[in-house]
């Protein structure tokens, strides 16, 4: 039988195959690596702020408890910066004539509020709610990365989907007391080392927490440390979601967060 195709045309089959499979393929693998990028997620990237506001210095150092600038964020589907006023409360009393609190000053003066800009964020199609995230016991930590110890605040998460996901499936591996989201801000800055002088004056912060009462636990998530718990602290955490009465089954049904 004659060939209907010239044996060169299977070459170009071949290679427009591989045009047809490859390519997209590779933009696929590409893109999504893009997509997952610091570059894109902006995490550990730091944003212009209207000024040169510390985590460490406010509430390592000084030991400003969270609430006292966030305020709302065990009250309220969304969390809050602070306004102005609640700068000044300290401000207009103590380092009243530093260049780096000048818009701080400016801000008062003129009653133009401080613009932040917003480093967390989820996409305006996605749900998302604090109060119940916090009032089930999870560390800020876990979702925002080490943030009391930045000197400048950086986004410490890309809220993919499949994060959100990952704790929504095994809830148990996660959840915590109540009281102890914002205590173990407080542990970590007063608690004094047990015995240890070696670990108390280690660089890492990982090690000194270790040398207080913070537990493994607390204090690989106050470094924004993924933690694996142990058995007993896997049956403390299944306690607790019957306790809270969550239920773990319709955690991930799309429209928890789609709706
Ligand atoms: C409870 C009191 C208090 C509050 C509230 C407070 N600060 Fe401070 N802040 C301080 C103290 C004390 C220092 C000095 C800390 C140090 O140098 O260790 C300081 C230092 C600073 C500095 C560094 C100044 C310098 O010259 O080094 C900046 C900038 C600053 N604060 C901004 C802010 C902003 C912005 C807010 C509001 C979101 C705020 N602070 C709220 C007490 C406070
Ligand atoms: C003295 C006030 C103050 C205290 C105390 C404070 N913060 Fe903040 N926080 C701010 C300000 C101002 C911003 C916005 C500027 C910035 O991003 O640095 C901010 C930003 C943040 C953000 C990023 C918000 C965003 O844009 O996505 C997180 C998360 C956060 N704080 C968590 C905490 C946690 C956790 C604590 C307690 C350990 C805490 N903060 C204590 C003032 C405070
Ligand atoms: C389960 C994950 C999770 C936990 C736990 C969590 N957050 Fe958030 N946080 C988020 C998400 C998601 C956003 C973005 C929300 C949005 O886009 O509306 C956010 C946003 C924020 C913002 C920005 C608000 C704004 O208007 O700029 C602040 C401040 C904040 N969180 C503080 C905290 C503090 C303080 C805690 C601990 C008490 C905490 N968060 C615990 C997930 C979490
Ligand atoms: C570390 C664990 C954890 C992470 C991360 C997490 N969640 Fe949750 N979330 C929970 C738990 C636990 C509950 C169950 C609360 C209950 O039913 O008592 C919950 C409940 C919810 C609810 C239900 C609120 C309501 O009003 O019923 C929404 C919505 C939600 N999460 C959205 C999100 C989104 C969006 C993300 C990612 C940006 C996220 N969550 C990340 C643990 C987590
Ligand atoms: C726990 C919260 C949560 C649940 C449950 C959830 N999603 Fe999402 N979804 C998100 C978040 C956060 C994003 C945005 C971040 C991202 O694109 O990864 C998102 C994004 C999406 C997008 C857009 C993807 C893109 O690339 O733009 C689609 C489509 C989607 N979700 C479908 C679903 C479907 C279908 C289900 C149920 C099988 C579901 N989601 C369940 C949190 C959730």
């Amino acid at each position: 039988m004659a060939q209907i195709f010239h044996p060169s045309t299977n070459v170009l089959a071949q290679v427009s195959l591989v045009a047809v499979v490859v390519l997209p393929l590779g933009l696929l693998v590409g893109g999504s690596a893009i997509s997952r990028s610091p570059w894109n997620t902006k995490v550990n990237v730091p944003k212009d702020q209207p000024a040169p506001f510390s985590h460490q210095h406010h509430t390592v150092e000084l030991g400003i408890d969270c609430r006292y600038c966030h305020n709302s964020v065990e009250k309220s589907p969304y969390s809050n910066v602070p306004s102005t006023a609640a700068c000044y409360t300290c401000h207009s009393q103590i380092w009243t004539n530093s260049p780096l609190l000048e818009p701080v000053r400016n801000s008062i003066a003129s009653g133009a509020p401080l613009r932040w800009n917003q480093l967390h964020t989820v996409p305006d199609f996605v749900y998302f709610n604090h109060s119940i995230h916090v009032n089930r016991g999870l560390n800020c930590n876990i979702c925002h990365g080490p943030i009391q110890k930045e000197m400048i605040t950086y986004k410490g998460r890309p809220f993919f989907m499949a994060w959100c996901l990952n704790c929504h499936r095994s809830p148990e591996e996660f959840v915590g007391k109540r009281e102890d989201v914002f205590s173990v801000y407080k542990k970590n800055q007063f608690e004094q080392p047990v015995i240890d002088e070696e670990s108390k004056n280690s660089e890492s912060e990982l090690e000194r927490a270790k040398a207080t009462h913070l537990t493994d636990e607390q204090a690989a998530r106050l470094e924004g440390k993924e933690y694996t718990r142990t058995e007993a602290e896997l049956d403390e955490g299944k306690k607790l979601l019957s306790k809270y009465k969550v239920k773990k089954q319709q955690l991930t049904d799309c429209s928890v967060c789609h709706r």
